[in-house]
């Protein structure tokens, strides 16, 4: 059983991806794999409303509402692995889903919980990648699908695909180039792992 629950905070065009990949490619007869939910972090997330245009089942849990709990972080957390695990999904999926998560979620899906970054890890984790790419004088972008421990954007590298940075090139051009191929990469890193090619530990 390969079922999939993705979290996302915006577009949610990597979500779209994986849900027309999971169409195309036959996921659920091949490898046993649905979408089983998507849930944004953020009410107005454009993703949701693409989400449910795919006839997928959607759920928002707004981190904004622990915000007066002592510890919001861990609160946040704790419900959304709640809310997780009740779709009984094998992977969560991140995609474009813009928090740290703490080791309150990430220790109820150890090993299970899969990432996309918008740059050639190790090199630039954490945000603003590709405007960081070009003022270092980078020739390459990309993208990395990895599995996520509690470093940020550290654990082990399933998949990553490499975009040229052209001398035209700002922070937008080379985002939506990127963007492009994300789609790309993630449906065959999910595959990867689907067919048990790689694992966290
Ligand atoms: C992607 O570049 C992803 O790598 C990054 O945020 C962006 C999300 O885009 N973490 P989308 O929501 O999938 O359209």
């Amino acid at each position: 059983m390969n079922d999939m629950v993705i979290l996302i905070s915006g577009g949610g065009s990597n979500m779209v991806a994986l849900a027309k990949a999971a169409q195309s490619r036959q996921w659920s007869k091949r490898y046993n794999a649905r979408i089983r939910a998507v849930i944004s972090n953020r009410p107005q997330a454009a993703g949701i409303a693409k989400a449910q245009e795919l006839g997928l089942v959607t759920q928002v849990l707004d981190h904004q509402d622990f915000r007066s709990h002592p510890q919001a972080r861990e609160s946040f957390d704790a419900a959304l692995a709640a809310v997780v695990k009740a779709h009984q999904p094998r992977w969560v999926v991140l995609a474009g889903f813009m928090r740290v998560l703490t080791p309150v979620f990430l220790d109820a899906f150890k090993g299970s919980v899969i990432n996309i970054h918008p740059s050639l890890l190790p090199a630039f984790t954490g945000l603003h990648t590709h405007e960081r790419a070009i003022a270092a004088g980078c020739r390459f972008a990309g993208a990395t699908v990895h599995w996520v421990n509690a470093e940020l954007d550290a654990g082990r590298i399933i998949d990553q695909v490499v975009v040229p940075i052209l001398p035209s090139d700002d922070a937008n051009t080379l985002a939506n180039r990127v963007l492009s191929q994300e789609h790309v990469l993630y449906a065959r890193a999910m595959e990867r792992v689907f067919k048990g090619e790689t694992s966290a530990l």
